[in-house]
């Protein structure tokens, strides 16, 4: 893909759920979907001015997994930015990313100025819950960040901050999403878009005027249940997919690139 020299291009990729050990999670080895994309975005897109990668980095949060997340990400041609899920533990994160961006109050959180807006990288883990919070302190961080700014805005989270429609992951969703909310009400009008992970599903839409996105995971895939009555959640091997974004001052474009698929090309 030739880069728009005009238009911001970075890669969404979420969900690696890497382990220790280049062990199984549910019967498949995470680092090799990891490896699969990183190759993908080395061979199609080292055009890329960055990739974010939305949490849920390993699958228990142990420094095994991290040293092998690590080891594989030095392997991409384009600079990166981590944002941690629930399955992260933030201690054994910061042993091998100890250069990542850290709010004052030691949440990984940080920023990015592009051409295109700044780039907001939240925390919206929290130790002991699978759930989603975003409490006092980080929400001080959040509206000092758009305080100081005045252009557009994206923002990149672990949790959606919206139901999506499936019961177990909406019941999981960023618990304080009315106070999340409130901080970004005034700035709504400039906040381009929000991507986010945790639903290891595609989806897309947008929540009271923002437009979101979610990509698959890497590694495994939440099933679609939008109506299953009894508790719990299924889980399947539906292929990996990363997004492909491109921005400029018009517009934010997600592509879906599902890297796995080797159909044959054809003429149209
Ligand atoms: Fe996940």
């Amino acid at each position: 893909m030739i880069k728009n020299p005009n238009a911001l291009k970075f890669i969404h990729l979420t969900d690696p759920h890497v382990a220790g050990q280049e062990a199984l999670v549910y019967g498949r080895r995470p680092t090799e979907r990891l490896r699969a994309a990183i190759d993908s975005i080395n061979m199609d897109h080292d055009n890329a001015d960055f990739v974010v990668i939305t949490g849920d980095l390993t699958h228990h949060g142990d420094m095994d997994a991290y040293e092998v997340f690590a080891r594989e990400l030095r392997r991409l041609s384009v600079p990166s930015h981590l944002l941690v899920g629930n399955h992260d533990d933030a201690r054994a994160f910061a042993y091998q990313f100890p250069e990542t961006q850290r709010c004052e109050h030691g949440f990984i959180q940080g920023s990015k100025r592009t051409p295109f807006g700044l780039c907001l990288f939240l925390d919206t883990s929290e130790k002991g819950t699978s759930k989603g919070v975003y409490c006092e302190k980080r929400r001080t961080w959040l509206a000092n960040a758009l305080e100081e700014t005045d252009g557009p805005v994206m923002l990149f989270m672990h949790h959606p901050p919206f139901a999506i429609g499936i019961p177990n992951t909406d019941d999981s969703k960023l618990q304080d999403s009315e106070a999340f909310w409130h901080v970004l009400a005034p700035h709504k009008q400039r906040i381009r878009h929000i991507f986010v992970g945790h639903a290891h599903r595609v989806m897309f839409g947008n929540w009271r005027g923002i437009s979101v996105s979610g990509m698959r995971g890497l590694n495994h895939q939440v099933m679609l249940e939008l109506n299953r009555q009894q508790a719990g959640q299924s889980g399947n091997f539906e292929a990996p997919a990363y997004g492909i974004v491109l921005a400029d001052a018009d517009q934010v474009m997600v592509h879906m690139h599902d890297f796995t698929d080797r159909s044959d090309p054809f003429p149209l």
